[in-house]
């Protein structure tokens, strides 16, 4: 008989995984304790933006496979539970916060039928799945305990999960594997590379690749910083480098840096953890890795600076862009709602634009003054400055966009607006990591 599924945190990763995995045919029920999010969801709508997700969800919930509630003991009916809750960053350090990893075990142990296997999706830091093994083998000793950590990027959610570039499973026990292979079966037939490792490893292997791309990326914008010290120009420098296949040009992308609800905690948390586990040292890097991506807002807010002037009380800066990547509404650690925060605070009138983040970014600074038009946004603005790069900042044309502004000054943030395109049309263009 077909495997019965639950999927605990509706968050992000939860609502995603439930409605890919009911796609593929099997009976999912998503639990989570926010009784709003889970009345949205059953109506099949999402809670956030997600390219392709909407259509899924409603497609899903309609097929009757797809279910939601706040009732914990509807997984009682479900063979594999997979924990999706959040683990953000503590109020009160860098560790990652596990109460609701722990406290999402522990609800459903009660409900969990003999052979039930739970498998944690969620990043955590290495050793939580051991520690949670020994946690059920008390609630629950007939069950079994697995760890699967999920590599999607927001703007590729189903993308990602329908067709993951590896399927990484950590187990203990065989029969384990054996049901995380019978419910990806559709996905490993695609040719999905399937590793088996142990629990500290599998829960390694997230942080780890998160790691390498924040370190990608910030030694891209470390460049950047010698190019303009040098005279150089970091997108020609990425390019030329990028051709070397050990290399690659994926994640070289120089501009205000990472954010987002994973990188930034996930490099913290991981230090954090090898600093309690002896191994310090080894992660030392990672706080340089950390610094570098933080000087990069600073360096848009030094380039403001010194074409304006060190006062900017009497300008007006419009920032296109709230959300800290394009295709996504999340604002979370977002550089360029950081920068426009910032520039606030120094006493400049700052207007932002984003076409899908206004209402999150608007919930995480009120006080910023938001525009759902681009036109509204940059009228008489003595600056630009394009920092998340949504596909629209690119098709803007510098003609119009100059005859309404006060001054043309524009900063690309991202290193993706043609400069000769603007200065063409009379705009002065900087760009982090290019001099001339
Ligand atoms: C990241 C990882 O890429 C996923 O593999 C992982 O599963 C996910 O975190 C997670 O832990 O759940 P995501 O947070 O969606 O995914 O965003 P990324 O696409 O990695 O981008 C992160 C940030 O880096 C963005 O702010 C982006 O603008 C920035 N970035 C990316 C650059 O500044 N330069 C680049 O070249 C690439």
């Amino acid at each position: 008989m077909a495997l019965k599924l639950s999927v605990v945190g509706t968050g992000y990763l939860g609502a995603t995984h439930a409605a890919c995995m009911s796609s593929l045919g099997f009976t999912v029920v998503g639990v989570d304790t926010d009784a709003q999010k889970v009345a949205q969801l059953s109506k099949g709508e999402l809670p956030f933006y997600e390219p392709g997700l909407d259509t899924l969800l409603l497609q899903e919930i309609e097929s009757g496979r797809l279910t939601f509630t706040t009732d914990f003991s509807a997984v009682a009916d479900a063979d594999v539970h997979f924990i999706c809750v959040g683990t953000p960053q503590s109020k009160d350090g860098l560790a990652a916060d596990l109460t609701y990893v722990k406290a999402s075990v522990a609800a459903i142990a009660p409900f969990l039928k003999d052979n039930s296997l739970v498998v944690g999706k969620s990043t955590v830091p290495v050793g939580t799945a051991q520690m949670l093994r020994e946690q059920l083998s008390k609630s629950a000793p007939h069950a079994d305990l697995a760890w699967n950590p999920e590599f999607l990027r927001e703007g590729f959610a189903v993308e990602d999960t329908l067709k993951p570039n590896r399927l990484v499973v950590g187990v203990v026990t065989d029969r384990a594997e054996q049901i995380l292979k019978e419910v990806y079966a559709s996905i490993i037939a695609l040719d999905t590379p399937w590793i088996r490792a142990d629990l500290p490893t599998a829960e390694l292997v997230k942080v780890a690749a998160n790691s390498f791309l924040a370190t990608k990326i910030s030694f891209i914008n470390a460049m950047a910083e010698v190019c303009e010290a040098a005279g150089g120009d970091v997108t020609v420098l990425a390019k030329a480098i990028g051709y070397d296949p050990r290399i690659g040009h994926r994640f070289l992308q120089a501009g205000i840096g990472f954010g987002g609800g994973c990188l930034p905690k996930d490099i913290r948390a991981f230090m954090a953890r090898a600093e309690e586990l002896g191994a310090k040292q080894a992660l030392d890097f990672l706080r340089e890795i950390d610094e570098i991506n933080l000087r990069a807002r600073q360096r848009v807010i030094d380039v403001v600076r010194s074409d304006l002037s060190e006062d900017l009380t009497k300008y007006k800066i419009a920032v296109l862009g709230a959300t800290f990547k394009p295709d996504s509404d999340d604002v979370r650690d977002s550089p360029a709602l950081d920068i426009a925060a910032q520039l606030h605070a120094a006493g400049a009138k700052v207007v932002v634009h984003d076409p899908k983040g206004i209402e999150p970014a608007r919930k995480r600074f009120p006080t910023l003054t938001f525009e759902e038009n681009v036109e509204n946004a940059v009228v008489d603005a003595d600056a630009i400055l394009h920092l998340t790069e949504w596909k629209e900042y690119r098709a803007l044309d510098p003609q119009r966009i100059g005859s309404i502004v006060k001054s043309k000054l524009i900063i690309d943030g991202r290193n993706m607006l043609d400069r000769d395109l603007w200065r063409a049309a009379g705009w002065r263009f900087h760009a982090l990591g290019r001099t001339d």
